[in-house]
């Protein structure tokens, strides 16, 4: 029985039809009813799991040599901006990613936002770095092809220090590629003075925000996650896909770089995957998780993404907090539920990462987090 649903039969019945794998029960059959043992045993089984089959194995670590210089346009004075170099060395090969650090003056303890971004340069289409800034945040941007570009290319870009061979089994996937970048993003602002007392999320759009979603369910240092239309192999569930939603086939078939290549053996049925995506999305307890879909973004599952998170809140209650927080109905557009520690919010428009979202996502973490 998942507990956050007992009371909820529109819902409840939605995700029966889905029949999940149990969030709380491993391969063995074993059911998980306490906090140890799903930190100790749950969390590290599926985590691994879904590394194995849907995103590959994160590259090895490797320290980056990192270097800064500043930038002198300003946003009027409001901020300072750097622009860090991060270069991968292996084997005498190596690889440099630019990423742009923007910190409001004046905002001592800000929130920061690692920000997985569609373009190089900043301010860009997705991500306007003066709003935010005047909303209190910092903003670590990077842009993914910069890591490794958005093709079946693993020659370039830091794949290229770690793909030997055609990629088989688990081997990374360009989202691991780019996940293990943001958590290198997250070990340097923590060498940075004016990250020391501040929360650090991560966000991202679509295929940036399944990223954004991998992402913080695998590094505990993130304080908050943002999967803004994230859709199939995101936070939506992969069972019972719902009327003009993606197909996992489809989707493989068009991005397989994006996965590694075990997923293939389920793309045609979903129904025999160990596990769902609400499984992904439970490894961001306790933490918060803000996720966004938009009403004619049909392509994204907007069905599939609500009931992830409701299906993930189990999670969170092992830890004594709440998931989501809904009322016993499907999600409709204008919803803003804000009260757990999973908020969903479904707005007018289509698939983007509007200056609406983020305003929901950063009014919901001051909220979250008590900040001024
Ligand atoms: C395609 C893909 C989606 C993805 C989107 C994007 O539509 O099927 O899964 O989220 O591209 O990243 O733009």
């Amino acid at each position: 029985m998942i507990l956050s649903v007992k009371n909820m039969s529109i819902v409840l019945n939605e995700l029966q039809k889905r029949n999940l794998p149990d969030l709380l029960c491993d391969g063995r059959g074993n059911k998980i009813n306490n906090l140890k043992d799903w930190e100790g045993i749950m969390r590290p089984y599926l985590r691994d799991l879904i590394l194995q089959i849907e995103f590959g194995k994160l590259p090895p670590y490797v320290k980056p040599e990192v270097t800064t210089s500043k930038v002198n346009v300003t946003f009027a004075g409001k901020a300072e901006w750097e622009r860090v170099d991060f270069t991968f060395t292996v084997n005498n090969d190596s690889h440099t990613v630019p990423t742009q650090l923007i910190i409001p003056k004046n905002k001592p303890n800000c929130p920061f936002i690692i920000y997985l971004n569609f373009e190089s340069q900043v301010p860009s289409k997705y991500l306007p770095i003066e709003e935010i800034i005047d909303s209190g945040f910092a903003v670590f941007s990077v842009c993914y092809n910069d890591i490794s570009t958005d093709n079946n290319d693993f020659t370039n870009g830091i794949a290229r220090l770690f793909t030997k061979s055609e990629r088989k089994g688990d081997d990374s996937s360009k989202i691991s590629y780019w996940s293990y970048m943001a958590m290198r993003m997250m070990d340097y602002l923590k060498t940075r003075e004016e990250a020391k007392n501040s929360i650090i999320g991560i966000g991202g759009h679509s295929r940036l925000g399944k990223t954004a979603l991998l992402t913080g369910a695998l590094d505990e240092r993130f304080d908050f996650v943002c999967s803004n239309n994230s859709g199939s192999s995101g936070v939506a569930l992969s069972r019972c896909r719902c009327e003009g939603g993606e197909y996992l086939r489809i989707g493989f078939n068009w991005f397989p770089y994006w996965y590694a290549p075990n997923y293939e053996a389920y793309v045609d049925c979903a129904e025999k995957l160990p596990f769902d995506q609400h499984a992904l999305v439970a490894l961001v307890a306790p933490r918060l998780l803000l996720v966004g879909a938009a009403e004619k973004d049909v392509w994204a599952d907007n069905d599939n993404q609500f009931l992830a998170c409701v299906a993930a809140s189990p999670a969170w209650e092992l830890y004594g907090k709440k998931g989501l927080i809904s009322p016993d109905k499907m999600p409709k557009v204008g919803d803003n539920l804000n009260e757990g520690n999973i908020c969903f919010h479904l707005r007018e428009g289509e698939h983007f990462h509007s200056r609406f979202d983020w305003n929901v996502y950063m009014q919901s973490v001051k909220k979250h987090f008590n900040i001024k």
